[in-house]
């Protein structure tokens, strides 16, 4: 029996599967080269190490894990993270402040719970993270894009669209290597952004799942950093550093703000998974993390160079990309009449793929975008798929006879 729409909340109207999901579906097989995930290197997860842990955190604090756990998250990695969040980035909150989640995406969803009603305005980057425009979807807001370039979101641009939207109720930002641009802000707008925050009121949400994953130099100031008002909610996450499938995430919030994070987490699961809760503070204690994290950087940052160095000679004229200091995605722009979406299908057939740009941007359009993921694939799979796919878009480029620009070297 087909139900009728009226069957379902009106919500789900909103809501559509996620292009990268789609894409990811068609991906699993090992011939195809995919750029088109966020996935940390499956080799480099740590595999033999946690089942050493999971072994003895079994026999000797078995109970423990297999129990019901507080809301809130098990003392002992809460109070790691606060640790972590001190040392790593200046951030001055206590262990209270700390809330476990299941990965930083339960946290968007948490947060749409506890901010957004039906017609409330989020202001976001543009491009913004797609898991983001997802989450908050289902609270129906109207989404704002506010301009971006190379540095973050332009200050007056974001003023601007704080005086002209009363129901403005959040603003979204990903500032670290951001997904999908790789882009990272400068310490000027992270310190810029709080200021405006601050004088409209607005909360921040800094989504910061790549903050680590630096490949020169430190970790800048997170924009928490510069918040004096209690206004910026910090998100992280064990996913690009230890384990996505730990599904381990943290809110760091004045407890104010946090307590109703926990409110709403209590309605969602109960609690995040103490066994991997158990699991990751073991991790931290008997092992190296930070070596671990600097072996992960070492890597990616090869496997960037490798993509860059593979657009470089091959991409025709006309097509520019972000050359990311860190995380795991790079940003291509093709010609302004190009459609990633097209170019993905032929690219498909060459066994190639990535995401197209359109679905980051809440306005639509910038259908000439892709999203490019090096962490996943070793350096000489991403030079034949690189030159795989400037060879697709060399041939797209000569058969709608522009050959003028169509000068490949693919
Ligand atoms: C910007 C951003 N936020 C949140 C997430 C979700 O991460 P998690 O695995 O912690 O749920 C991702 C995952 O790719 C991301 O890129």
């Amino acid at each position: 029996m087909k139900l009728p729409t009226t069957a379902f909340a009106d919500r789900m109207q909103d809501l559509r599967t996620s292009d990268i999901r789609e894409i990811l579906k068609v991906t699993q097989s090992p011939e195809v080269i995919s750029f088109a995930g966020g996935l940390p290197a499956s080799e480099l997860l740590p595999a033999v190490e946690m089942a050493e842990l999971a072994r003895d955190l079994l026999l000797t604090d078995g109970p423990k894990a297999l129990q019901y756990a507080p809301t809130e998250g098990m003392g002992v990695l809460r109070q790691l993270i606060a640790d972590r969040l001190r040392d790593r980035f200046g951030l001055n909150h206590e262990a209270d402040e700390v809330l476990v989640v299941s990965g930083s995406q339960q946290a968007l969803d948490l947060t749409g719970k506890i901010f957004v009603d039906e017609g409330d305005v989020v202001l976001c980057e543009s491009p913004t993270y797609l898991g983001a425009i997802n989450a908050l979807r289902a609270y129906r807001p109207r989404f704002v894009e506010v301009p971006t370039d190379d540095d973050g979101m332009v200050p007056a641009e974001l003023e601007r669209r704080l005086e002209s939207n009363e129901r403005a109720k959040l603003i979204y930002v990903v500032p670290d290597f951001q997904n999908p641009s790789g882009r990272r802000w400068s310490v000027e707008r992270r310190r810029a952004l709080v200021e405006i925050a601050t004088r409209f009121g607005v909360p921040v949400i800094e989504d910061a799942p790549y903050a680590e994953l630096c490949f020169e130099g430190d970790a800048l100031p997170p924009v928490a950093s510069f918040d004096t008002g209690g206004l910026v909610v910090f998100l992280g996450t064990f996913s690009k550093i230890l384990s996505p499938g730990l599904r381990l995430g943290w809110v760091a919030a004045g407890r104010e703000i946090l307590q109703r994070y926990v409110l709403v987490k209590q309605g969602v699961d109960l609690h995040t998974s103490s066994l991997t809760q158990l699991l990751a503070a073991r991790f931290i204690l008997e092992r190296d993390l930070d070596g671990h994290v600097a072996r992960l950087r070492g890597v990616y940052r090869a496997r960037r160079d490798a993509m860059l160095a593979a657009l470089d000679a091959h991409m025709p004229p006309g097509v520019s990309y972000t050359r990311p200091a860190g995380g795991l995605f790079l940003w291509v722009e093709l010609q302004s009449d190009l459609d990633a979406r097209e170019l993905l299908d032929r690219c498909l057939v060459e066994n190639v793929a990535f995401v197209p740009g359109g679905a980051f941007f809440t306005d639509g359009g910038h259908e000439n975008t892709l999203r490019l993921n090096f962490s996943a694939m070793p350096e000489d799979r991403i030079a034949e798929g690189v030159r795989r796919l400037a060879r697709v878009l060399c041939d797209v480029l000569r058969s709608d006879d522009r050959q003028a620009r169509a000068a490949c070297v693919a």
